[in-house]
């Protein structure tokens, strides 16, 4: 088994790395059809997005190019709190751009809202989220996802770039963990 230093923290795997590259190739066929023409940018939003930016845009056929953000969404719990600031902003101008925006999870949704509505205003020719993960949560609000990687139950899951304390992101399956870690 790969990273088993890692795996064996989890009480229960959700998806192996085969099935997270598997979906990432088919987000990325759609992606290809649906923006073949356009000149499109890659929004992801550090640090969680790496993994799935890194997948997706090697599993594109189209030309793209990659910006980043990094949001603070979190105080101190793990309870989203609406609060967002950007603690880093694109590099690029994205006006006239078709930009898709790359998460990892989709939790409340109240990140990506604040993010969308940020964007939206530097009029971009287009604007459109992909996620590798999505909470039920995040259907109670109006955050319209285009590309989703899986619909995942409400619990706190690791790997594929999402952490606990900062660890487990290099984990390559993605799978909750076992209490003796929180403790
Ligand atoms: P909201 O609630 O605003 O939050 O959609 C999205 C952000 O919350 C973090 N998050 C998680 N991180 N495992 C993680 O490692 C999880 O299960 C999880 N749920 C939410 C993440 O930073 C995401 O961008
Ligand atoms: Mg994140």
């Amino acid at each position: 088994m790969d990273d088993t230093q890692l795996s064996s923290d989890l009480t229960r795997v959700l998806y192996s790395k085969e099935e997270v590259a598997a979906r990432m190739r088919e987000l990325a066929a759609q992606i290809d059809e649906d923006y073949a023409d356009k000149d499109l940018l890659l929004v992801g939003v550090l640090n969680g997005a790496v993994m799935v930016m890194a997948d997706l845009s090697r599993a594109l056929a189209i030309h793209c190019r990659m910006d980043w953000m990094a949001v603070s969404s979190y105080g101190s719990g793990t309870q989203s709190s609406g609060v967002v600031r950007i603690l880093k902003d694109l590099s690029t101008d994205i006006t006239g751009v078709h930009v898709l925006v790359v998460e990892d999870i989709i939790d409340t949704g109240l990140t990506l809202s604040y993010l969308i509505s940020n964007l939206r205003s530097r009029n971009p020719a287009s604007l459109k989220v992909m996620t590798a993960f999505r909470k039920p949560e995040a259907a109670q609000n109006a955050v319209e996802v285009a590309y989703v990687g899986f619909d995942i139950p409400n619990e706190f899951v690791v790997g594929y770039g999402l952490d606990y304390d900062g660890h487990y992101r290099n984990l390559t399956s993605v799978g909750t963990l076992a209490p003796h870690v929180y403790s």
